[in-house]
């Protein structure tokens, strides 16, 4: 079976952490923060912030596991991990139902009776830890913390505090408001931990090692071979769902086009893209789609006037996009220095966007 681009929380973590090229720093942080809070009462709680592919999971993944090989750490620990696409979660306690619900079908039955009751669901995570830490990894923590209010989030952060017994291990695509904006419960409270681009001597190592075939394996070992990644890579990026996607589909030839193989990562993206942009209110959508049409950023009056809404509406609605780190304010090179001018956040859409638009009939 070809390793799965989008849900490596269905592999192995031994297996994720054997496929991992780059990080190295980051994991070993990662690894010893969980080991060194399990015994010395320490809660570094951490988010990790970076774009869709980028290998959020994995990383939490493998860091996790290489913590719990640690005896002690294992021992000292209660792991209560959210599933990454969790649905149910409309408010804290849903929360911490679901919680409870990784822990076999007896404590989620047991927690589907206090459904509600908050206090009573929080009390069943400490006896079930029984002086163990209890690591709670959350993926998604945008759309978590969003989904519980800042009312639920006041009440978790206030378990958290006066528990001392939970240390959250947390993923996001961009930072949000529930951490980055002073007024709410969790401000200032995590680690931010970005995920670096793989290197090209990482992604060398990674195709030597997965290409689906021998010739495009030694190819990239060449001179030539890591020209060609350079230039497949100013179309695609240096994340490794990208290039996982290459690994799993692209052979030398294709490489050697450059095109087909940028083509080819930007095909097996699109269900992805179509998903998340499909989310979006239609307004929202088209100011994607004009600012993906431009080759920079473009200003407030300047995409209002090309999707034909009020400055105020498109202003409205691209905060909604920055909130969501779909768009970013971005300064412009030259021009208008006093206007507000956005970027997309996540470049590869723009090259997806070109892609889609170039294939329509
Ligand atoms: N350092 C790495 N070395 C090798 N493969 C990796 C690495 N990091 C991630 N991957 C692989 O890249 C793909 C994408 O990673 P992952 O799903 O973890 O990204 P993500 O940031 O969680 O994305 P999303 O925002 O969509 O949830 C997966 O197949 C994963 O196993
Ligand atoms: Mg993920």
């Amino acid at each position: 079976m070809t390793h799965p681009a989008f849900s490596p929380s269905t592999v192995d973590p031994a297996d994720l952490d054997t496929r991992t090229v780059g990080r190295g720093p980051l994991l070993k942080r990662l690894t010893d923060r969980i080991v060194s809070s399990a015994q010395d009462g320490s809660r570094p709680h951490t988010l990790l912030v970076a774009p869709r592919g980028a290998g959020k999971t994995h990383t939490l993944q493998v860091a996790i596991h290489r913590a719990f090989k640690h005896r002690k750490a294992a021992k000292a620990t209660l792991l209560l991990a959210l599933p990454e696409d969790s649905l149910a979660i409309g408010s804290y306690a849903d929360l911490l139902v679901e919680l409870l619900g990784t822990q076999g079908p007896d404590v989620a039955a047991r927690a589907r009776e206090f459904r509600g009751d908050a206090l009573e669901l929080e009390r069943e995570i400490l006896d079930l830890a029984a002086g163990r830490m209890v690591l709670v990894a959350i993926e998604n923590a945008d759309r978590i913390f969003d989904a519980i209010d800042e009312a639920g989030q006041g009440s978790f952060r206030a378990w958290v505090e006066t528990s001392t017994a939970v240390l959250v291990f947390a993923t996001a695509p961009a930072l949000f408001p529930a951490v980055s904006s002073r007024t709410h419960p969790w401000y200032g409270s995590f680690i931010i931990e970005e995920l670096p681009d793989l290197t090209d001597a990482d992604v060398v190592e990674f195709l030597a090692q997965h290409a689906r075939d021998h010739e495009l394996a030694s190819y990239v070992q060449t001179s030539e071979g890591l020209t060609q990644i350079d230039n497949v890579a100013q179309v695609v990026g240096w994340s490794p769902r990208a290039w996982q996607i290459v690994a799993a589909t692209v052979d030398r030839a294709a490489l050697q086009d450059i095109t087909s193989a940028a083509d080819a990562v930007l095909e097996q993206l699109t269900p992805h893209y179509q998903q998340l942009l499909w989310q979006l209110p239609a307004g929202e959508q088209r100011l994607i789609v004009e600012l993906a049409r431009a080759d920079g950023p473009r200003t407030v009056t300047d995409l209002a006037a090309a999707v034909g809404i009020s400055n105020q509406s498109a202003s409205a609605a691209l905060g909604r996009l920055t909130t969501s780190g779909w768009v970013h304010p971005a300064k412009a090179d030259s021009g208008d220095r006093r206007a507000t001018w956005y970027d997309l956040s996540d470049p590869l859409l723009r090259n997806y966007l070109h892609y889609r638009e170039r294939r329509e009939p």
